[in-house]
């Protein structure tokens, strides 16, 4: 770990292929980090990553099978890579489906289940290690469901709450942070409208970088829907309703297309 700006040096990035895991892991190579693990469920998908985080100056990109769903290969998996590296220093959680077309099982297996799988494995040696950060990508949908979104809104909620769990847990040596962002133009949302407060995978990367710096707790991106969210939490339930469902049922965006 660079102690002085709190930039790791080693980076674990579990759905490395996503698009704000890729703009953050080359955010984090020009903020410094030197050494990159990257785990996706099709590790061939991850050479033009490794390519251009060489050429950014890493030292060591490594490329690696993982699939959340895979429960019964998470222990294997954390215990090979720390037999490897010993230390990682950065933990980065970004794997996730939308679960338009997948089911909501899946979508549960994937997002809060798999989550919760590979963060425990990762708990116990991270415990042992004593020092490091964990971040995980969770959403504003975490905030509040809607009839549009509810499964995967549910998995977010409780992937956040099991993360600011963690951070309680790990607290004060190991730095646990919650990343929640609003509508971001990525593989995700390809096809959907994009929404007012709508960033890029690079914007969400560098509030992330940010978020390493200062130790945040959370990171909202971008830093406005924290405040949007906050009043649409707390509308009643009916009228938040008809928000919603005069969202859905509207081609074009509105302020609550922002929360996925
Ligand atoms: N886009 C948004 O508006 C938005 C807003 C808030 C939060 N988020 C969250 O941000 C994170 C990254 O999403 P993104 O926007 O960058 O979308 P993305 O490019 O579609 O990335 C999602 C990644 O998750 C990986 N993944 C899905 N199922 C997996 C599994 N079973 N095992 C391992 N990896 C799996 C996918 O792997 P493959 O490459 O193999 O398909 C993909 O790379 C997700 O957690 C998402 O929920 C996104």
């Amino acid at each position: 770990m660079n102690n002085a700006f709190n930039i790791p040096e080693r980076a674990l990035v579990l759905g490395a292929n996503s698009d704000i895991a890729r703009s953050t892991t080359l955010a984090l190579a020009s903020a410094g980090t030197t050494e990159f693990v990257l785990a996706s469920r099709r590790p061939g998908d991850l050479r033009p990553l490794a390519h251009r985080l060489r050429a950014a100056g890493a030292d060591l990109v490594e490329t690696v099978e993982f699939d959340a769903t895979e429960l019964d290969t998470h222990h294997n998996f954390v215990s090979a890579t720390w037999e490897r590296h010993e230390h990682i220093d950065l933990t980065f959680v970004a794997f996730g489906e939308l679960g338009l077309h997948s089911g909501a099982v899946h979508t549960a297996m994937t997002n809060y289940v798999g989550a919760v799988s590979i963060l425990e494995e990762i708990r116990s040696r991270l415990q042992r290690q004593g020092t490091g950060t964990v971040a995980v990508v969770s959403s504003v949908a975490a905030e509040r469901p809607r009839a549009d979104n509810y499964v995967y809104a549910s998995t977010k909620a409780g992937l956040d709450s099991y993360t600011r769990g963690l951070a309680d847990v790990l607290a004060p040596t190991i730095h646990v942070m919650v990343v929640r962002p609003g509508f971001v133009r990525s593989k995700m949302t390809a096809g959907l409208d994009p929404a007012p407060f709508s960033v890029d995978p690079d914007d969400v990367a560098a509030d992330i970088v940010a978020g390493l710096r200062r130790r945040s707790p959370i990171v909202w991106s971008p830093p406005i829907v924290r405040g949007v969210m906050s009043t649409l939490r707390h509308l009643p339930g009916p009228v938040h309703r008809k928000i919603t469902q005069h969202t859905t049922s509207t081609p074009k965006s509105t302020i609550t297309d922002a929360f996925r």
